[in-house]
């Protein structure tokens, strides 16, 4: 499998790649590194590490490539899975719009590229912000293209796992319960169906959905696992609000700590990683015929993305549910095995368990916002027609 960084010499970019030579198991081919400066400098500091002595399969160093500014096709071409984390990161005093003008136009050209250099039926996880537009913005490119043979609905992902690692990792440090996360990191040659996560695993039925900014993420969790952490005893107190405000507004949290130099990098590569080995296990899947259990939900064949919804009718239900008013939404997604694009959605464990305080917050905070985030990044792709 040939997987493409885009942006590899940024924040992100540069330990994103650096975990993705690390994982012996996943069967990456060529991890093809661009970028418009230092690509060649970070795939010859990669290659310098032969990566785990143990472990089959283990990526050696070349197969990580770097490609200069000039050399975008190169890097695009065939790949199974691009990776896009191009782009600028906020800093302090910038709003979302002032973001949006500037990664709008970089992110339309890299869909433009990846289109005419990537395989056909690649699939496209976009990182960079704002996540909201640009994944509409990205879909919308595609589809002005009228041969494609695949449907972007299915294989464009908004990367919001790190919503959910915080939300995970905020809830474990809000209580004394010693309980692991539902961390199995599955691969190709697993052979077994990898459910050795405890049943009891109060992390589990963790969700976060909506969008992926302010007010539109919104963390789901189910009430037995606020009581057991002594979080709530309902979803509408001071601890409840903090713990939702904190998993919302944490990418604010790390742009103040950096001293507006950067925004979350680390904590994004881990996220980001975990994802696209995600996406890799379910297509890598075609050659063992088993399901892959997520590194993030832990649950089968299933991640949380922020997707499009008009992709079948698990997708169009949703939308009702939502009273029509996004075509996009960040959810559990059932990924088909051999191809990895989107299968079905699974929300009936979330959005038909949501509480009365969950369904206000939805109404009032996420929809109305997420509707125009995603109005922006189509209109930017209508109006460059
Ligand atoms: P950074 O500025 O450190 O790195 C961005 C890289 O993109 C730079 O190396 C730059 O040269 C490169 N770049 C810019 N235009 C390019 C183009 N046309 N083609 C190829 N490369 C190009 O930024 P950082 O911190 O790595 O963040 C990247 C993006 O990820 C930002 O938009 C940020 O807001 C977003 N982000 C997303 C998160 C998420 O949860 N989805 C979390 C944190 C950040």
């Amino acid at each position: 499998m040939k997987v493409t960084v885009i942006g590899a010499s940024g924040g992100i970019g540069q330990p994103l790649s650096l975990l993705l030579t690390q994982n012996t198991t996943l069967p990456i081919n060529e991890l093809a590194l661009f970028d418009l400066r230092l690509s060649k400098g970070v795939s010859t500091d990669l290659s310098h590490m032969t990566g785990p002595t143990t472990g089959i399969d283990a990526i050696s160093p070349k197969k990580v490539k770097g490609y200069g500014k000039d050399e975008l096709s190169g890097a695009l071409e065939n790949a199974d899975i691009v990776v896009i984390v191009a782009g600028i990161p906020r800093k302090p005093g910038m709003t979302r719009d002032d973001l949006f003008k500037i990664n709008g136009g970089i992110m339309r050209n890299l869909i433009l590229e990846t289109m005419k250099h990537a395989r056909p039926d690649c699939l496209v996880a976009i990182i960079s912000n704002p996540v909201n537009s640009l994944v509409p913005l990205a879909v919308e490119t595609m589809k002005q293209d009228i041969h494609q043979k695949y449907a972007p609905e299915k294989r464009v992902f908004g990367v919001t796992t790190l919503d959910l690692v915080r939300a995970i990792t905020f809830l474990k440090e809000s209580g004394q319960e010693n309980v692991t996360q539902n961390g199995n990191s599955s691969n190709c040659n697993n052979n077994s169906n990898s459910n050795s996560s405890s049943k009891e695993d109060i992390f589990k039925d963790i969700v976060v959905i909506g969008g992926h900014s302010g007010k539109t993420i919104l963390p789901i969790i189910p009430e037995s696992t606020l009581l057991k952490k002594g979080l709530a005893k309902g979803t509408n107190t001071k601890d409840y609000n903090d713990f939702v405000y904190k998993v919302q507004f944490a990418g604010d949290e790390v742009v103040k700590a950096k001293e507006g130099m950067g925004s979350a990098t680390l904590s994004m590569a881990y996220s980001g990683y975990m994802f696209v080995s995600d996406l890799i296990n379910a297509r890598c899947n075609t050659q063992n015929k088993q399901a892959y259990t997520s590194s993030t939900t832990g649950m089968s064949n299933t991640i949380v993305a922020y997707v499009c919804l008009n992709n079948n009718n698990k997708g169009q239900q949703l939308k009702e549910k939502l009273h029509n008013s996004v075509d996009y939404f960040s959810t559990p997604v059932v990924l088909q095995k051999n191809t990895g694009f989107v299968e079905h959605l699974d929300f009936d464990h979330t959005l038909n368990k949501l509480n009365t305080h969950e369904l206000q917050l939805l109404n009032k905070d996420v929809l109305p916002q997420l509707a125009k985030d995603i109005n922006k990044g189509e209109s930017f792709v209508r109006s460059s027609k």
